[in-house]
């Protein structure tokens, strides 16, 4: 049976993970977070007590000894640091700033892009991240940028963090997605950016279940052709 990989990018908030989750149980692809793997080499950094931006080189010699790896338990992903599963201890405000800060290092996203192509390269698979259309799968079947205004990204990002308990302000994590954002956008190595062949999605004004039909009915159209 012939591979197919979807790629969907955007920036953070804009709903890839849950619509992309959704679109591979409907398709039968399995669903790759990279998101999370950025997110568990920065919690191994905060573990170590390493200050990512600013000491580079402890960076790069600690995840050199670091293992990453994922499985799938009922559909949903599981990530694995050194071989322990921190699925949710990766979502904090902190996991989310350090994962921004270390996704600039190259040498680390060398080590996780080789994770993401060997598994693209042996299942159908639906990949949110930053840089898959752009630079982990140039050659994806279908490519999806998945955006959103600002305020629409931090409201479902705020709302998400309130009903886990966490103590923020929509302030807060409105300032924190926009220098999320710069980080992304701005740093040297594969930066967040719509590759010139991905089909634009925005949801600002959409609803979950409208987002779901927008990205469901771009996938079976690319699918059927
Ligand atoms: O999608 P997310 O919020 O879980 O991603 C966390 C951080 O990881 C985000 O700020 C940017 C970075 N990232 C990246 O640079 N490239 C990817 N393919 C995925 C995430």
């Amino acid at each position: 049976m012939k591979i197919i990989n979807v790629a969907i990018d955007g920036p953070s908030g804009a709903g890839k993970s849950t619509l992309a989750r959704l679109a591979a149980k409907k398709f039968g692809f399995i669903y790759i977070d990279t998101g999370a793997m950025y997110r568990a080499s920065a919690l191994k950094m905060l573990n170590l007590k390493i200050d990512i931006k600013n000491d580079i080189p402890s960076v790069i010699k600690a995840i050199a000894d670091t293992k990453i790896e994922i499985s799938h338990i009922d559909g949903n992903q599981h990530i694995y640091l050194d071989g322990a599963d921190v699925t949710n201890l990766i979502r904090t405000p902190e996991v989310s700033m350090g994962a921004s800060n270390i996704a600039v290092i190259k040498e680390v996203r060398l080590k996780l892009v080789d994770l993401q192509r060997e598994i693209a390269k042996n299942h159908s698979c639906i990949m949110d991240g930053r840089d898959i259309g752009t630079y982990v799968l140039p050659d994806a079947d279908i490519k999806i940028f998945l955006t959103a205004s600002a305020e629409k990204r931090a409201k479902r990002r705020f709302d998400e963090l309130l009903e886990k308990g966490e103590n923020v302000t929509f302030d807060e994590v409105l300032c924190d997605m926009k220098k999320r954002d710069k980080n992304d956008e701005e740093r040297a190595f594969a930066p967040l950016k719509p590759a010139g062949d991905s089909i634009l999605a925005d949801t600002s004004e959409l609803n979950l279940a409208e987002s779901e039909r927008l990205i469901e009915n771009i996938i079976s159209e690319r699918l059927e052709k």
